[in-house]
């Protein structure tokens, strides 16, 4: 910074200028462990040591069960004195149950080193630890089961101050290598901010069954894993940044790094532009706000021919105050989290360019702080969206409707075959649905789509409908649309149905409201840590997989 000698007034507002930009490599980033696979073939388990050895129980008639996974790689006796130590320990095998053993106690009875007396035990032993983690019954086990054991079993290794992150070894990818390493890699995600990290696991290595020759199956399945977990952990860290490092003129510069180094094209809009192009739902938003607002624009194989284009949309609301209807202090610092919409877009946009997926794709992502300043869109003021569109602002804090309407008429410009669109949108969410089920909404069959879609990869998107009575209570006497219903009642459909007025005839859309599924304010569980959860980048990725592979009627 320049400026040596400032008076008082002059620091603050040098502060806030000299804000350093973010950029992918000044942003606090979560720790992710390193990941392999080792399959297992004759003799591949004589190569496996670790710190930490992870080993799937189940429950059974008779309550604990072992499956045979040790016993292929270790041989039976050792097998049953696990289940025979763990039974005394009172495990049932139960979902999520995690009981924690001494590997010494196990290997040990190896006859060799049996004779050869304690000390050596250990030093033949090639865990130090066994977690054994109960997934339920056998005859029941789904992906999302091996990926919530996978997450509770990882956040379950402990470290003392003076122990390295731990080695891991995991024998759930003998079911499911896919499900166990994303359930591993997205469950040990830990995010310090400004703080040391302190993860406790550095590698997962997880075992998959035998490989036949020149399949490679397992490699490609690790190469996908790792483009989900690194985006999901990128969506992660976008929304765990507080507002005063990410805000839209550092996200946006943050973005086009982001993008640009996957080799996607960026434009960012800047406050003049958007005046000029007619932006009043953004410029509405953003102007209470000494930061002022963006739009930014990210697209994927622009030029390649007959291939579906999908329009991605995310609600990039880097702090939401309310507004002049501000909300009210408790609990307002986790509005931080109301760019999960954006930050999701932008974790999919990078992992369909990292595929290679067939199909073109845009990111139109309108970034705002709503804040309550002496330039803030006041209620009953009336707005005109991009495309000629007004709204009468009746409550500030329904903003993120505001920005997505703009958005929304600017990715349909482009003709796109689908639109999905996702929002930290509504309270109402939460009152319908709970905090980790997000609605969603759009077009009949395509929201079924993408909703079983989003069940099969467990961010369990439930569809929500439109219902037609709730459309008149968006309109207004004065604007094309009022941004608030004056009832109490489906204020997430409100929500919904306001958006489909900006959506072009023809395109098949979903509306996402995420708004408690994109920010776990509890404890962790599964593989969801505390903050930010990356839902719905796994939905999102797995719709455009099922488009490009020509799955999705348009
Ligand atoms: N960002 C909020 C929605 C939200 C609430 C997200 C809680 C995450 C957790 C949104 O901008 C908002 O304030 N919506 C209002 C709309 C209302 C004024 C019609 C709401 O849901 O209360
Ligand atoms: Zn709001
Ligand atoms: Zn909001």
């Amino acid at each position: 910074m320049v400026v040596s000698v400032v008076t008082k007034t002059c620091e603050k507002v040098v502060s806030l200028v000299s804000q350093p930009a973010v950029t992918p490599s000044n942003l606090s980033r979560g720790h992710v462990p390193e990941l392999s696979i080792a399959p297992l073939g004759a003799d591949a388990h004589d190569s496996l040591t670790a710190d930490v050895l992870i080993v799937p129980v189940f429950h059974g008639e008779n309550g604990l069960e072992l499956a045979g996974s040790l016993g292929g790689a270790w041989g039976r006796g050792l097998e049953i004195t696990l289940w025979k130590l763990l039974v005394s320990l009172g495990a049932q095998g139960t979902p999520g149950e995690v009981t924690t053993v001494p590997a010494a106690s196990i290997f040990s009875h190896d006859d060799e080193s049996e004779e050869a007396g304690a000390d050596s035990t250990k030093e033949s032993s090639p865990f130090t630890t066994i977690i054994a983690i109960g997934l339920g019954d056998s005859d029941e086990l789904t992906a999302e089961t091996i990926r919530e054991g996978a997450g509770t079993a990882i956040r379950a290794v402990q470290r003392t101050k003076d122990q390295e992150p731990a080695s891991v070894v995991s024998m759930l990818g003998i079911f499911d290598p896919e499900a166990a390493v994303i359930g591993h890699a997205l469950g040990a995600y830990t995010y310090a901010g400004f703080k040391e990290a302190k993860p406790s696991v550095a590698t997962v290595s997880v075992v998959t069954p035998p490989a036949t020759e020149e399949d490679n199956s397992a490699d490609e399945i690790l190469q996908h894993a790792r483009v989900l977990v690194d985006s999901v952990a990128l969506a992660r860290d976008l929304v765990n940044a507080p507002a005063n490092v990410l805000y839209p003129e550092s996200y946006a510069s943050f973005i086009k790094n982001a993008a640009e180094a996957e080799g996607l094209e960026v434009e960012i809009l800047k406050e003049s532009q958007l005046e000029e192009q007619g932006y009043g739902g953004i410029l509405g938003v953003g102007q209470g706000s000494a930061r002022p607002p963006r739009l930014v624009r990210v697209s994927y194989n622009k030029d390649a021919q007959d291939t579906p284009l999908v329009a991605l949309v995310g609600k990039g609301i880097t702090f939401d105050t309310g507004g002049i209807s501000l909300k009210p202090g408790a609990n307002m610092w986790n509005m931080i989290s109301d760019m999960g919409g954006s930050a999701a877009v932008v974790g999919s946009i990078i992992a369909a360019a990292r595929l290679g997926l067939n199909l073109r794709v845009t990111a139109t992502i309108p970034l705002a702080e709503n804040m309550p300043g002496d330039k803030a869109t006041r209620p009953g003021d009336i707005i005109v969206h991009y495309g000629g569109l007004s709204s009468e602002v009746l409550n500030t804090d329904a903003e993120g409707r505001l920005v997505l309407a703009d958005a929304i008429a600017r990715a349909c410009e482009d003709e796109p075959a689908f639109l999905i669109e996702t929002a930290t949108l509504t309270g109402a969410q939460m009152v319908a649905l709970g905090e980790r089920t997000p609605g969603i909404m759009g077009s009949i069959e395509f929201r079924d789509r993408v909703s079983m879609i989003s069940q099969n990869v467990g961010e369990n998107a439930w569809p929500m409908p439109l219902p037609k009575e709730l459309a008149k209570e968006i309109t207004s006497d004065v604007a094309d649309l009022k941004n608030i219903s004056t009832s109490r009642w489906g204020g997430m459909s409100v929500a919904g149905h306001y958006l489909s007025k900006f959506v072009a005839e023809g395109v098949q859309w979903v509306h996402m409201d995420v708004a408690g599924p994109a920010y776990n304010t509890g404890s962790a569980h599964g593989y969801t840590p505390k903050r930010g959860t990356g839902v719905p980048v796994r939905t999102i990725v797995a719709s455009l997989e099922a488009i490009a592979r020509g799955e999705v009627d348009h």
